[in-house]
């Protein structure tokens, strides 16, 4: 009689998914989820012959869930590999838990900086963004537009900040002037009296980070400010699930990602998942489809074997061949990637250009790079 298992059959193999199960994120967890669940179905959800185990844990949109969650998948559910956070707080939770415990780690989303910057770490990758990344090059595509006086708003949470401030950055090195900053608690969507303060500042344009439900409920109420009328810009997160809006006409965004990139890998992915899923994929599925692409690129490099140096080497030298472009990571392990210039117009999300040609972040106080 043969045995149950086969000689030399290998473990399962574990991949925790830490992402928002609930609140204003949660839709753009469920895109994560989507995406790596598509990434894996295109080997049989087997890698170098090993099974894959997924479980999924809640980020909870702050540090505190996220790295209980985290541990709680590392000990209890012994994963192989950590992949999620959507929020930036979340990310610093996890990621301390990954320096803590050395477990490969993939952030799906979160662009907190300090990922792969100051905090960055071996055994810590993103597939996603970096806060800065996205938004500096708004600062001189603002400009171009002659979009001199220019008012902000965000939340107040380490993701506004730092995209808000990244566009400052770029912005007020070239000559412009933030007219009116505001940034206010989160998840609050209490946009109206905000929208009256910004425009009494009478700006060229309004510059703004929101996103999940809140983006839309902002664009929304925009249009029937005192503001309608005054152009709107933004990362691209801002009209992703956005576009169907009437009030998302016009709105001008930078993003890593466009549904509209007119090559073979992003057409093919697109027919894929809403084939899959029923309903058209946005930069967070592309974000969970390459994290998946990642640690399969990985692991049938090592031959199914989750020795943790040799993954993190393997994952180092990967190249993902993304809806986004093809792109490497850097040596602070993040993706080094055009910047995409888009547009709303006729209610699609329309490319204008390249704002940024392979824009690495510059990962300041990075100590592996
Ligand atoms: C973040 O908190 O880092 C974050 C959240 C949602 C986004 C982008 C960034 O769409």
């Amino acid at each position: 009689m043969p045995t149950r298992f086969a000689i030399g059959q290998q473990a399962r193999m574990g991949i925790g998914l830490l992402l928002p199960q609930s609140g204003t994120y949660a839709g753009l967890g469920h895109a994560i989820a989507n995406g790596l669940n598509m990434a894996l179905a295109k080997t049989g959800n087997r890698l170098a012959g090993r099974e894959i185990r997924l479980v999924v844990g809640d980020d909870g949109s702050n540090a505190a869930t996220a790295a209980a969650a985290a541990q709680h998948l590392i000990q209890a559910e012994k994963v192989d590999v950590l992949v999620g956070a959507v929020h930036s707080d979340s990310a610093q939770g996890m990621v301390k838990v990954a320096r803590d415990t050395g477990i490969p780690t993939i952030i799906a989303n979160a662009g907190w900086n300090a990922a792969t910057g100051a905090s960055c770490a071996s055994n810590v990758f993103r597939t996603s963004f970096s806060n800065w990344q996205v938004n500096w090059p708004m600062g001189k595509v603002a400009l171009d537009r002659n979009y001199r006086r220019v008012a902000t708003i965000t939340w107040r949470y380490t993701a506004g900040t730092e995209m808000i401030g990244a566009f400052e950055e770029n912005f007020t090195r070239l000559g412009g002037t933030i007219v009116q900053r505001i940034q206010m608690p989160f998840p609050q969507m209490d946009f109206a009296p905000h929208l009256a303060a910004l425009a009494a500042a009478q700006p060229d344009a309004v510059m703004a980070f929101f996103a999940g439900a809140g983006a839309r409920q902002f664009i929304t109420d925009y249009a029937a400010s005192a503001l309608k009328g005054v152009p709107l810009l933004g990362p691209g997160f801002l009209t992703e699930g956005a576009r169907d809006l009437p009030a998302a006409e016009g709105i001008l965004t930078t993003l890593h990602y466009a549904n509209g990139l007119d090559m073979p890998v992003n057409r093919h992915f697109r027919a894929q998942y809403s084939a899959a899923y029923g309903r058209s994929a946005d930069v967070y599925a592309v974000q969970g489809y390459d994290s998946g692409q990642l640690i399969a690129q990985a692991v049938e490099t090592v031959r199914g074997d989750t020795n943790r140096a040799a993954l993190i080497a393997a994952m180092e030298t990967a190249r993902i061949d993304s809806p986004r472009g093809s792109f490497v990571l850097s040596k602070a392990h993040n993706p080094v990637q055009d910047i995409y210039l888009r547009q709303i117009r006729n209610g699609e999300e329309i490319v204008l250009g390249i704002a940024q040609r392979a824009l690495a972040d510059p990962a300041p106080g990075c100590k592996v790079k």
